[in-house]
């Protein structure tokens, strides 16, 4: 049967999807980037007002103190200017002894007055008054007015990075949750179709089971045993598939099994059911080596590799599989075909549902695989290697 989904969901699916997550990685940079530029140009615009403010009252206090000032001028300026209703923190020292002459806007204790005047040094550069009330008119201080922004100002600089903060902090627990009733919703289906797999194979098979029995008494098939071992090997076969997805369907119990064994019968049961063209061969240096595994789910496994190492071979090469320790507690299991490698780009996209280079491929195999590793041996699966027409090395690595 073909592939009912071609077309729509297969590799053109994936490279798609990795185009949309471009596109929205892009526009989010360009509304963070651009929502930070906005922001700081507005802050510029502020800033300047307010620098504006003080040169002008710095101004002021400078004409006022000059002896020849006009008296109504002085009015005006002390009545408007002089007693800013600005809200800025201001600071005047005196630029001889360093000392604070006069304060506005700021606490009038003397400590916090020296530390908001040493952030004021920090943050703007100071005006100078020059005061002329000397004889003639002459300069007889100087002084430096500093100045903090306001607080809105302040607050309008790091607003941007806090509201994207936020939204990012937002966007990252949206997706978790989101991914998260999904794998939630993925696990509900393949337990379910599992399950119900097993249990409609169950029915007709025990009726089999029983109709064979019946037929080695029959005297019509006297002398045809032949009939009988085919039948009873079609079933171990269905019996097999049976206990795969029940096993899928269920918490899979998983015992501690010697792993040369385990994956030299599973090879001896898949030879005859491939080109015989292909070498097997086991390689490993302790032949004791075991590992926690449900030996049904682990042939599947298997299974699935083994098949798809001999397709990238077009069924003649060699399978090699070796067998290690990683350490202590980790074995690893290499599944090495010399076939034509995975295709490029498709590194990573092996194990995801649909994804297939096959006419006649679901895209199914390397997603079970995964899932039985992953989530049935809390073990790792990954292509260590694939090179075009080299091959392609898989790596299992399962609890020892
Ligand atoms: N050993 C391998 N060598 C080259 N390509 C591979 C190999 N194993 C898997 N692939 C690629 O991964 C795809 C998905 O494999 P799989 O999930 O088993 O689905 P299917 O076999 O139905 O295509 C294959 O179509 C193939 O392109
Ligand atoms: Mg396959």
């Amino acid at each position: 049967m073909k592939n009912p989904f071609k077309g729509s969901f297969n590799i053109d699916f994936y490279t798609n999807q990795s185009t949309i997550k471009w596109i929205v990685l892009v526009v989010a940079v360009i509304i963070g980037v651009g929502s930070i530029i906005y922001t700081n140009s507005l802050v510029a615009k502020l800033k300047k007002g307010e620098e504006d403010k003080i040169r002008l009252w710095a101004k002021a206090v400078e004409f006022s103190s000059s002896p020849d000032a006009d008296p109504s001028a002085l009015t005006f300026i002390s009545l408007n200017l002089i007693t800013p209703d600005n809200t800025l923190p201001v600071i005047v020292i005196d630029s001889a002894t360093q000392a604070i002459n006069q304060v506005m806007n700021v606490s009038e204790n003397l400590t916090v007055q020296q530390r908001v005047l040493e952030k004021m040094k920090k943050e703007n550069k100071p005006f100078k008054i020059l005061i002329r009330n000397g004889e003639g008119g002459t300069i007889s201080d100087v002084q430096f007015v500093y100045y903090r922004n306001s607080y809105l100002l302040r607050q309008l600089g790091t607003y941007p990075y806090v509201q994207l903060s936020v939204i990012a902090i937002f966007a990252f627990i949206a997706y978790l949750a989101f991914s998260y009733s999904r794998k939630s919703e993925q696990n509900r289906v393949w337990v379910g179709m599992a399950k119900e797999t097993a249990h409609q194979l169950g029915t007709p098979l025990s009726s089999l089971i029983a109709w064979v029995e019946y037929m080695k008494g029959m005297a019509e098939l006297e002398g045809r045993d032949d009939i009988i071992v085919e039948l009873e090997k079609d079933i171990k076969r269905l019996e097999m598939i049976t206990e795969r997805f029940s096993n899928i369907g269920s918490v899979p119990v998983l015992k501690s099994q010697n792993v040369f064994s385990v994956i030299d019968s599973s090879l001896n049961y898949l030879k005859p059911r491939v080109s015989s063209k292909v070498n097997f061969k086991i390689n490993t240096e302790d032949q004791e080596l075991t590992a926690k595994l449900n030996k049904p789910l682990f042939e599947w496994v298997l299974e699935n590799i083994v098949k798809n190492g001999v397709d990238a071979m077009s069924g003649i090469g060699n399978l090699n599989v070796t067998i290690g320790e990683l350490s202590e507690s980790e074995i690893f299991i290499d599944i090495a075909d010399d076939g034509k490698g995975i295709v490029k780009g498709g590194t990573k996209d092996v194990f995801k549902p649909g994804f297939t280079t096959k006419k006649r491929g679901w895209g199914l195999g390397l997603t079970l695989v995964k899932r039985i590793i992953e989530n049935y041996h809390e073990g790792r699966i990954f292509v260590k290697s694939s090179q075009a027409d080299v091959g392609t090395v898989f790596r299992i690595v399962l609890k020892g």
